[in-house]
This record gives structure tokens, C-alpha cells and sequence, in this order.
């Protein structure tokens, strides 16, 4: 069975069709990639899948579960994990902190549990492992840069274990030498626990390297998918060209 499945998902803002009958599958541990122009439906499309937003019509499936009205906590609990376009990480905690936030939020919202010392040690050893497979500096959030910024929002995306994680644009903003070590990382760590990835990407040498599937947008739709031969299709060059 496949992990997620949308069915002729639609979500309108007026007269913007910004996603527009998508229907998509996703395997287990399948790493795709979503690029098209700006304003095709990229971000609006994670949105739905996260429940960020609520689609017009048509259904979404997760592990052949119906979650289309589950708002956006509870498919955090099913296992769809998300990163954002601007990081949401907290300025004034540490690395290790806004890592910690997410790991203990898998044990719910009891504070006194929290309190346990015992849990706190074990989640911030894993709160640690995960900084240093990102080689994200201990430090206030506050003093990260850009780069880091978006790691550690990547990995309190992967520190809640989704199966499922949402990447929109993990790489904006990072130089173009880091970018390809940055995707490496993230997709190497994919890899190793056996995360599947929907990932908003621009860099289409990155897309190219590390999808299993492509889909490209255009206007809300899925205009084309397949590997990564499609980005050199005419129609698709033509799409993303006039960006
Ligand atoms: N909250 C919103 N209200 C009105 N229009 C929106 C909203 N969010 C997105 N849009 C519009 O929907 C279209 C798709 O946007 P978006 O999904 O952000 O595209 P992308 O991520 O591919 O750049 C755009 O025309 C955008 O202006
Ligand atoms: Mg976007």
C-alpha cells in the first residue's frame, strides 16, 4: 500500500487555482521532489498534505487512512512530520533545545513527564546525535545562521520520526556549495530511517541527483512526473525557464 494518496485535491484562493485536482501516490521511503515556477502550488500542496490548510474538495489518504479533515497536530501523530520555506525555530532557545521541543513533544503535552530525569537525559542524547549528523552547532538560535537555521528546522522535522516528512525549500538561502552537501545530508539520513520525503526544491542539480520521482507543477496541476529525464522535456523546460 502505498504511504500517501491524495484524490483530486483542490484548494482555491478566488480566482487562483492554486492546487487543482492533484492527485499524487507516495511509497515508503520514496524520495519526491515537487518543483515548478513560483506561484504553481508547491507550498500550497504541502500545506494540504501537513493540514495546514484545509483543501475545497477531494481526499487525502494516509496509509489508507482518510485524514482529510484531521487538523494538522494529529497527522503529526500519524507520522507526517514538515520543515518551512522560513524555518520556525525558537530564537531564543538553543540548537539542542528547539531539537529537544520536538523529541519530547512526541511523548504529548504532560509537562510532568517532562520533569522525569531520566527521559530528559535520553532525549537530549538523541537531541545531540541528531545536531551532530546535521553538524549543527550547539549554540542560541538567535546566533545561527541561515544555513543552520534551516538544518535544525529539518531536523525537528525528523526528530518527531515521521514517516512522512514535508521539505519546503530546505535549500533556499544556502550557498551553492553548501547546497549539495546540505541534500546529501538530508538525504542520507532519509535513507537511514527509512523517512519518505516530499521536497520543494529549485536547485534542479539537486532535484536530479537525489529524486526517486519528480513531479513538476504548472498553474496548480501536476503538468508532468517521472525521473529525472522529465527535466528535460520541452514542455517542463519551457514551465520552469519562464520562471
Ligand atoms: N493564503 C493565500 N491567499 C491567497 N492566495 C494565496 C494564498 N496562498 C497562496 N496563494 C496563491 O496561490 C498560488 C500558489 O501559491 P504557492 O502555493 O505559494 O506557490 P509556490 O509555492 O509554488 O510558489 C499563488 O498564486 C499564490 O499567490
Ligand atoms: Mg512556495
Amino acid at each position: 500500500m502505498e504511504l500517501l494518496k491524495t484524490e483530486r485535491l483542490k484548494k482555491y484562493f478566488g480566482e487562483v487555482h492554486a492546487v487543482d485536482n492533484v492527485s499524487l501516490e507516495i511509497g515508503q521511503s520514496e524520495f519526491i521532489s515537487i518543483v515548478g515556477p513560483n506561484g504553481s502550488g508547491k507550498t500550497t500542496l504541502v500545506n494540504l498534505i501537513s493540514g495546514a490548510l484545509m483543501p475545497d474538495t477531494g481526499v487525502i489518504y494516509f496509509e489508507g487512512k482518510d485524514i482529510t479533515k484531521l487538523p494538522a497536530h494529529k497527522r503529526v501523530k500519524l507520522g507526517i512530520g514538515r520543515s518551512f520555506q522560513i524555518p520556525m525555530v525558537y530564537e531564543f532557545l538553543s540548537s539542542l533545545d528547539n531539537v529537544l521541543v520536538s523529541i519530547l513533544s512526541r511523548d504529548g503535552y504532560s509537562s510532568v513527564f517532562y520533569r522525569t530525569v531520566d527521559r530528559l537525559g535520553e532525549a537530549r542524547k538523541e537531541a545531540f546525535e541528531l545536531l551532530e549528523r546535521f553538524s549543527i552547532p550547539l549554540r542560541l538560535v538567535a546566533e545561527l545562521p541561515h544555513g543552520h537555521r534551516k538544518l535544525l528546522d529539518v531536523a525537528m522535522a525528523l526528530a518527531l520520526q515521521p514517516k512522512l516528512v514535508l521539505l519546503d525549500e530546505p535549500t533556499s538561502g544556502i550557498s551553492l556549495e553548501e547546497r549539495d552537501q546540505v541534500m546529501g545530508t538530508i538525504a542520507d539520513v532519509l535513507k537511514e530511517k527509512k523517512v519518505a520525503a516530499v521536497i520543494v526544491e529549485h536547485d534542479m542539480d539537486i532535484v536530479a541527483e537525489y529524486s526517486d520521482r519528480i513531479l513538476v507543477m504548472h498553474e496548480g496541476k501536476i503538468l508532468k512526473e517521472g525521473g529525472k529525464e522529465i527535466l528535460e522535456d520541452e514542455e517542463v523546460r519551457k514551465v520552469l525557464i519562464g520562471e
